[in-house]
């Protein structure tokens, strides 16, 4: 059963910056879209796809909020991205496993992406989007 079939909540996702936090929540919609779908015994099919649209929609978010990052000049983009790049690196490794052994645990890779999403989001990205929001409203107070 992927993530133990237990959906995520929302609620500890909201960064207050509103492209951040559209992001994290169509990541939590697709994280609990995969769960729906592999109660289900009809979703085979359904679940790896679902599943390769959350890794391409994570590598997009990840991507637009280390510009955000640049933009913004964030003292601990270095730090935040390199988290991004140990992430991405897994990913594409598991992808590089289902390629040399055409077999893979989809539950491998989903949890492994869900954990790592859902702390990522409500622990390191919270202090970013606290860093923009600060920012945003007040411009020439950094
Ligand atoms: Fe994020
Ligand atoms: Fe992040």
């Amino acid at each position: 059963m992927y993530g133990n079939g237990v959906k995520t909540r929302p609620t500890k996702c909201v960064a207050s910056v509103e492209e951040i936090d559209y992001d994290h929540k169509q990541l939590v919609s697709l994280i609990n879209q995969v769960v729906t779908a592999s109660q289900d015994h009809l979703a085979e099919n359904i679940v790896p796809n679902i599943l390769d649209e959350l890794i391409d929609y994570t590598k997009y978010h990840l991507r637009r909020e280390e510009k955000l990052m640049e933009e913004y000049e964030y003292p601990e983009r270095v730090k935040h991205a390199a988290q991004h790049v140990k992430f991405i690196d897994k990913i594409n490794g598991f992808h590089t496993e289902y390629e040399s052994k055409r077999k893979m645990k989809n539950e491998v890779v989903f949890d492994f992406l869900r954990c790592w999403l859902i702390k990522h989001i409500s622990n390191t990205d919270q202090d970013l989007g606290a860093f923009i929001k600060a920012k945003r409203s007040n411009p020439d107070s950094h």
